[in-house]
């Protein structure tokens, strides 16, 4: 499996690097339109349908016979790989000039996550997770950081704004909680950097909910190859591993930490599915 993994994490890479450069161009373009999605916190930009429509240009050439599910045009084909891409992780962000965003493709046979890309153009930052471990522009990286909470940073959207129709104060408490414990706690607004910035020792937990598999599994990998701890969630309960990237809620964690506390907000917020 280490070749085909390193030659999926190839391709993957080139189709980040492609769709990338398409996003790049758009950034921070003065009057640059996005419209609400779903809701008003969930914007989309002209960018990320390019950027998908690029994407899937570099997979469908170079990987033909696949299933790929992209967030913007969901889902294409057929074939015993599936790729997952998000053309823009970090839209909200993206659109309005902050750089915080990044282009996540990952390679998924078997229902196992076999190689993945988050590429960030503007930090010129290309991690990538396959079979032999993982690397940041090629260099290895680890999930080495601070393991006790009253030192470590949290990465995390809580409570986000559609958790607050329900049980609104017991949540803020969680979150006045949370502030109290750890060290920093910040919300980066892009799954996938958060977990990158878990996964290369620069953060120590990243945590949240409501995503999809395009938006975490190609980060989930790299924090595992770099030896951190990657949690799916549901029905208030932590997820067995197998196919965990496609749960709404997760926790990444660097390697030996003890973080009780995230646990806990991970089970009790997700008790409702
Ligand atoms: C979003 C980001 C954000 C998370 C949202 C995702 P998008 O992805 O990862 O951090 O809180 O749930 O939808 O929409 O910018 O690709």
């Amino acid at each position: 499996m280490t070749d085909a993994s390193i030659a999926l994490a190839d391709i993957a890479e080139y189709a980040a690097r492609e769709a990338g450069a398409v996003a790049a161009e758009g950034f921070r373009t003065p009057g640059l339109e996005f419209s609400a999605k779903s809701n008003l916190h969930d914007f989309v930009t002209e960018y990320d349908r390019r950027s998908e429509i690029r994407a899937r240009e570099v997979l469908a050439e170079r990987s033909p016979g696949s299933r790929i599910v992209g967030e913007e045009d969901g889902e294409t084909g057929e074939g015993p790989l599936t790729w997952y891409v998000d053309p823009i992780d970090g839209t909200s962000n993206f659109a309005r000039g902050i750089a915080l965003w990044s282009v996540c493709i990952a390679a998924v046979r078997d229902g196992e996550v076999v190689a993945g890309i988050v590429y960030d153009p503007i930090a010129d930052h290309m991690f990538r997770a396959d079979a032999r471990g993982a690397f940041l522009n090629g260099k290895p990286i680890r999930a080495e950081g601070m393991t006790q909470p009253e030192r470590a940073t949290v990465l995390a959207t809580f409570p986000p704004a559609a958790m607050l129709t329900t049980s609104r104060t017991e949540k803020l408490e969680a979150h006045a909680e949370l502030q109290d414990s750890y060290s920093h706690v910040r919300d980066f607004g892009s799954a996938a950097i958060g977990l990158c910035h878990v996964a290369a020792g620069w953060a120590d937990a990243a945590f949240g909910f409501g995503i999809h598999a395009w938006d975490v599994a190609a980060g989930s990998l790299i924090l595992r190859r770099a030896g951190g701890v990657y949690r799916g969630y549901a029905d208030g309960e932590a997820q067995p591993r197998d196919a965990d990237y496609l749960h709404r809620h997760y926790c990444g964690t660097v390697a030996d930490a003890e973080f009780p506390l995230l646990d806990s907000i991970m089970r009790l917020q997700t008790r409702d599915g």
